[in-house]
This record gives C-alpha cells, structure tokens and sequence, in this order.
C-alpha cells in the first residue's frame, strides 16, 4: 500500500458579520492584511508543511474570487481545488466537503483567517506531518479563552479535556486553528451531530480523536505569535505586528512566492517572471532581491 501525501485544506467561509461593513461584499479572508491578502498567512503555514495538494473552501459567492486571486497553484508548484461551502454549517463540515478531494489522505485543515509566526514553526509543523496516525492540534496561551476551543492539560502535558467556548476555561490554552488529522477525519466528521450553535465543531471531531487516545496537543510557547483578525482592531493590530517585523528584519511574513522558491517548487526565472507585474511595490522589489540572493 502506498502511503498518500497529505493534502491541505483551507476554509475560508463564514459571513465576516463581526467586521460589518467591510465584509458586506468581500470575503473575510481575502482581506489585507498589511502588504498581503489574509489568506496568503494560512496558505503559507500549508507551505511550511510542505503541503502542495490544497483545496480552498468558499461561499458560492466569494468562491470565484479566491479562484482569481490564487488560481490553479502552478504558479507556485502546488494545486489548488476550490470546494463550495453552501452553507456555513461549521468547521468539521470541512471533512465532509472536502472528502472526495482527500480521497483517503490525511489531511492539514487551516482556518484561512489564521496567523501564526515564530522560529522553528516549520519544524513544528514537519513533525506534526510526518506523525501518520491520529491527530495533531497546538495550544497557544491567550488572554480570553472562552473564545475558543480550550484545552486542559494534566501536570505531565496529557490532554484532560477539550471545551468549545467554555464560560469557565480550566485553562489559558486555546487551540489554535490548524489541525493535522489522519484519514479518518472525514468518516469521523461524519459522525459528529451539530451543536447547540448549529454548527458541527471542530472540538466534537477533536474529542473523538482524543478518546481514542490519538490526538497530541502541542503548545506554541512565547517565541510564537498566532494573531486574531477577528474585530477592527485585531485586524489593525495584525496588520501592525506584520509590517513592524517585515521592517525591522527586511523579511516577508508568509510570503508565498517566496517559500515556493525556498522549498525548490519554482526556478529563479518564475520567480523573477511573477515579480514583474509587482515592481512597484516593495513586494515585487524583495522577490528580486530573494532571487538574487540564492
Ligand atoms: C473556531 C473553533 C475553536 C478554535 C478557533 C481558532 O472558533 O471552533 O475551537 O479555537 O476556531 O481560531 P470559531 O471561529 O468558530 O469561533
């Protein structure tokens, strides 16, 4: 039997309803996010994976424009599926979505208004790939968890319990959203009745896993930034943290023309080619310098 490579996912749905008016006629996630569109963060992460097979899911409306901003991914030696959400019946309606594009392999769900930055977070995410069984979710400390899935740990790091939005969190670690699951996800997802919201959660499909004793919890510690882009000021503040490191470092965060480049997916000649329509920007300026670096 052949092992099947990981195939990632991106779930870009929702209403965008807490950032009325902006969302009122574009995707959330293809919002800027400084001198990138949002989606480009959670792609990224995929990259870092070395995750190249990636479906997109969308509202019907919003679907055509992830299509004409992202395209078929050869562009940066990847491929890109693009799946309807009709209605946003919550994040585990992803597997269902989503299972014939998986076709058996196991799989990185990245929600696409999710951020993550941090040294060694390839590594992480290397490692959560290569474990072939069960699943792999990080936990990252935050101030207000009951905004989130939260997760307890016992004294020797084992995972106590997982809680959707509890009103009293037993812990400050939120999980985070990236979830690497093996091939079940989809026939577990399956499983799973909507909650009181409505919404077939994430943290029911979690939970599964982790009654079966095959879900590890890793914690992103203090060297790391996941970043909210959920309100106004989140976003601006995201935005904010984005350009306050690109401008220090001389570096792009998730950048994926880039990491495309690093990972030996495209020459130096596509690289120079895409960053021609882009020259007067600061963007199209760094993939020559990056090209020119090698
Ligand atoms: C969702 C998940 C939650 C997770 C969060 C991460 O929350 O349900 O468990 O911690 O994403 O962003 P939602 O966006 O549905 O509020």
């Amino acid at each position: 039997m052949t092992i099947k490579s990981r195939k990632g996912i991106i779930l870009a749905g929702g209403t965008g309803t807490r950032l009325y008016p902006i969302t009122h006629m574009v995707s959330k996630q293809l919002l800027p996010l400084y001198d990138k569109p949002m989606v480009y963060y959670p792609l990224s992460v995929l990259m870092l994976s070395h995750i190249r097979e990636v479906a997109i899911i969308s509202t019907p409306r919003d679907l055509p424009l992830y299509r004409e901003l992202l395209g078929d991914g050869t562009q940066w030696g990847m491929a890109f599926s693009y799946i309807e959400q009709a209605a946003p019946e919550g994040l585990a309606q992803a597997y269902l979505l989503a299972g014939e594009f998986l076709d058996g392999a196991p799989s990185a769900l990245v929600l696409g208004d999710n951020v993550f930055f941090g040294e060694g977070l390839s590594a992480k995410l290397k490692a959560a790939d290569a474990r072939r069984q069960g699943g792999t979710v990080f936990g990252y400390q935050v101030a207000d968890p009951e905004r989130y899935g939260v997760v307890e740990f016992d004294p020797a790091n084992n995972v106590l319990s997982i809680v959707e939005k509890p009103e009293q969190p037993k812990s400050n670690y939120a999980v985070t959203g990236i979830y690497f699951l093996d091939e079940k996800a989809p026939d577990l997802a399956g499983q799973i009745r909507p909650s009181a919201r409505g919404e077939l959660e994430i943290t029911d499909l979690l939970n599964l896993y982790r009654q079966a004793g095959a879900l590890s919890v890793e914690k992103l510690g203090r060297g790391y930034a996941w970043l909210d882009t959920g309100t106004h000021d989140s976003l601006l503040e995201a935005a904010d943290f984005i350009r306050t490191i690109e401008k220090r470092q001389n570096l792009k965060v998730s950048c994926p023309e880039e990491i495309a480049f690093l990972n030996g997916w495209i020459t130096r000649d596509a690289l120079l080619m895409q960053a021609e329509p882009y020259l007067k920007t600061q963007y199209g300026q760094y993939l020559v310098r990056i090209a020119n670096e090698e």
